[in-house]
Order: C-alpha cells, then structure tokens, then sequence
C-alpha cells in the first residue's frame, strides 16, 4: 500500500559549478514525481538566494531537457561558510534569513547540491533544525566519505584532453609544457589527468615537492631517455617542501615577495633557467568546469538525484547522498561536514605513478 505523501522541496546549488549539477537535479525532480506528490521551489544562485529569499515554483517541464546541459539552471555562488554565523556590513543575520525563507516558502525539506563548504552550511541547517538533504559535487573530488563526486569525472576528460594536445606542440618545439590543473587542496584531478595524459611529472597539493627533484626529472627524460620535451601537470594547490613549512598566510606573502603569480609560472621559469629547455604555461582554468557533462556523470548524478528523493521519500534528513565503496549510499553530514578527502599516502593511482616512470617532484 503506497501511503499519500506530499513534499514541498526547496533545492539549490551552491560553490564553483560544474558538469552534471542539471543532471542531478532532474534526477531528484523525476524520482520525486513518481515516488510522492512533489512540489519544487528552486532557490536562485545558492544560499545568496536563500538568504536574500529569491526563489520561483518550478514546474516538472523546468527540469526537461536538462540532463546533458552544463552549469546549473538554478545559478550559483560563493558564501564562505565561516561568515555564515558573522554579522556584515550589511547587518544581515544569514541564518536567521535563511530559516526564515525555508519557513516562509512553507517547504518540508531543503536539497542542497554542493562541494566542502555547501555541506558545512547544509550541516548547520541541519543542526538549526532544517530537514537537509545534500548532494556531493565538484570537480576537485574531495567530498569525505563518497567514493566519487559528479563533476569530477568530465572535468578529468576535459584536463586530460589538454594534456594529450599540449603533447604535439611540445615535441613539436622540445618545450617542457607546464600545465596547471585546478586543484587548491587536494590533487586528485591533476593525478587523473596526469596519468590519463601521461604526462611526466605530477605535483599535487598533499606532495610537496623539492625543485630540484623536478629538474632531475626533466634532464632524465632529456639525457637517458632521450626525449626533447617534457610535460608537468602542477595542481593550482601545489607548494613547494620549503613552503609547505609556513602557514598559509606566511606562504602568501612570500609569494608575493618572490613575485610568484602562479606555481605554474614560477616552475616554467626554473626549469628554464636551470635546464636551459624552453618552457612554456598552459592553464586550462574553469574550462574545466565547461560543458556537457560526461556520460559517466550523467548516470552518476542521476544516480544520486534518484538517492536523494529516497531520502526524501525515508524523511531520512541530516544526510548526504555517497558513493560508498561503490555503492549508493548516504551518509549523516555531520560526518561529513568540515572534512577534506585529500589522496592518501597509500593511494594506488600514486603507485602506478611510480611504477610507470612518473616522478612526483619527491
Ligand atoms: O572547488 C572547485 C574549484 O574549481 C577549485 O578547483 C578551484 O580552485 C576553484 O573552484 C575556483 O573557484 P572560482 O570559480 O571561485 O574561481
């Protein structure tokens, strides 16, 4: 016997976009039609349209013909968690708005779709007494407790495809070719990419690494294995030994007072003026995070989409839908709120790394 059950859904996107937020949010909307009588408010730009109250009705033709687009028909942005309990300049109480416009778009439940900080701030609804339901996202792959986040897999595609070109050019003219990967605290995508692309080198934020090691590695290549060029994947995060020493603060300004714009510049430079081969910048930025979404991110953010009205379904709220050990799953936020999954030491993908020539930069 299937018990009347009707939801009143708020839903939003929050953080750095990328590909597969549509699909996600089609999933959830489709799964929810069918299991109970749903009705949508979709909440402009993220918690801004939380706070602010800027939110319309969604009908189920809204969420038609969304499953390949790329971004988010919701719109997003960024507001830094650790603001959310200040009060700013402009004298606004950012939770008490926010629960006021939950209460006063009479919704039952809110479904958040984000990376790091969407889920400390979904976890702090949660604890305000909102029913929240998350959903991980971000190409940066650094959700704890999931597997995988949707995103991740199309933006390794697209890095990976830009590794593969910069390959003709840089043989072409026996450049090493410094590409710089999105990535601030944790490397996953630059290790994908770089294995995927075989490149020669990969510098990840959670390994720092010692110039000289990367020199080495760009003469070996030339002198023993007789290649003229080289490619370094540098996750935008990386540091240097000497400089994972400082805090983050401490680092800033001395980047600053080393002129370094960026890791991928700085390193260019150093490799020029030490091995005396051209070195050249590629930063592929947020053409990562364009586009279509991948097949597998298609399915996977269905999948989750699908999880999340389950929940709903189960009033499970609290939670946030996972790829556990690969299966669907969920996991109370709580447990997942404020932690980074940053690539662990023993981590396969760094093994194979090693075992096929690939110098980590240690
Ligand atoms: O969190 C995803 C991410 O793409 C990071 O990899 C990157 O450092 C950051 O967002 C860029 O953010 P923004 O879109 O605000 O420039």
């Amino acid at each position: 016997m299937v018990l009347f059950m009707k939801k009143r859904i708020g839903i939003l996107t929050s953080g750095g976009d990328c590909p597969g937020l549509n699909a996600a949010i089609r999933g959830v909307s489709q799964a929810a039609y069918n299991m109970f009588e749903a009705e949508f408010v979709g909440i402009s730009d993220g918690y801004k349209g939380l706070i602010d109250g800027i939110a319309r009705e969604m009908k189920r033709e809204d969420f038609s013909g969304i499953l390949t687009l790329g971004g988010t028909i919701l719109g997003t942005s960024r507001r830094p968690y650790r603001n959310m309990r200040v009060i700013e300049e402009d004298n606004v109480d950012k939770v008490a708005a926010m629960k006021n416009t939950y209460n006063s778009l009479g919704l039952d439940c809110l479904v958040t779709l984000g990376g790091n900080g969407t889920h400390k701030t979904a976890n702090l609804l949660a604890e305000e007494g909102l029913n929240v339901i998350g959903l991980p996202k971000t190409i940066d792959n650094d959700i704890w407790g999931t597997d995988v986040t949707f995103g991740f897999h199309s933006a390794v595609d697209i890095a990976t495809d830009v590794v593969d070109k910069i390959h003709t050019t840089a043989n072409s003219h026996g450049r090493a070719m410094v590409i710089e990967l999105m990535g601030n605290k944790a490397g996953w995508l630059t290790l994908y990419a770089g294995i995927g692309g075989g490149a020669d080198i990969i510098l990840l934020p959670e390994l720092p690494y010692d110039t000289a090691k990367v020199i080495e590695a760009v003469e070996q290549r030339t002198t023993k294995k007789h290649r003229k060029f080289a490619i370094i994947c540098i996750a935008e995060g990386s540091m240097t030994q000497e400089e994972s020493l400082m805090k983050r603060k401490e680092r800033a300004e001395y980047r600053t007072a080393n002129g370094v714009s960026s890791v991928s510049d700085r390193l260019a430079k150093e490799i020029q003026a030490q091995t005396g081969m051209e070195a050249r910048v590629v930063i592929p930025g947020h053409y990562q995070r364009g586009g279509s979404p991948s097949a597998y991110d298609r399915v996977l953010a269905t999948q989750f989409g699908v999880r999340a009205a389950e929940l709903i379904r189960e009033e499970n709220y609290g939670t946030t839908v996972a790829m556990i050990n690969g299966r669907i799953g969920h996991n109370p936020l709580s447990e997942v709120a404020g932690k980074t999954k940053f690539i662990p030491q023993d981590e396969t993908l760094l093994n194979v790394g090693v075992q096929t020539g690939i110098s980590f930069g240690i």
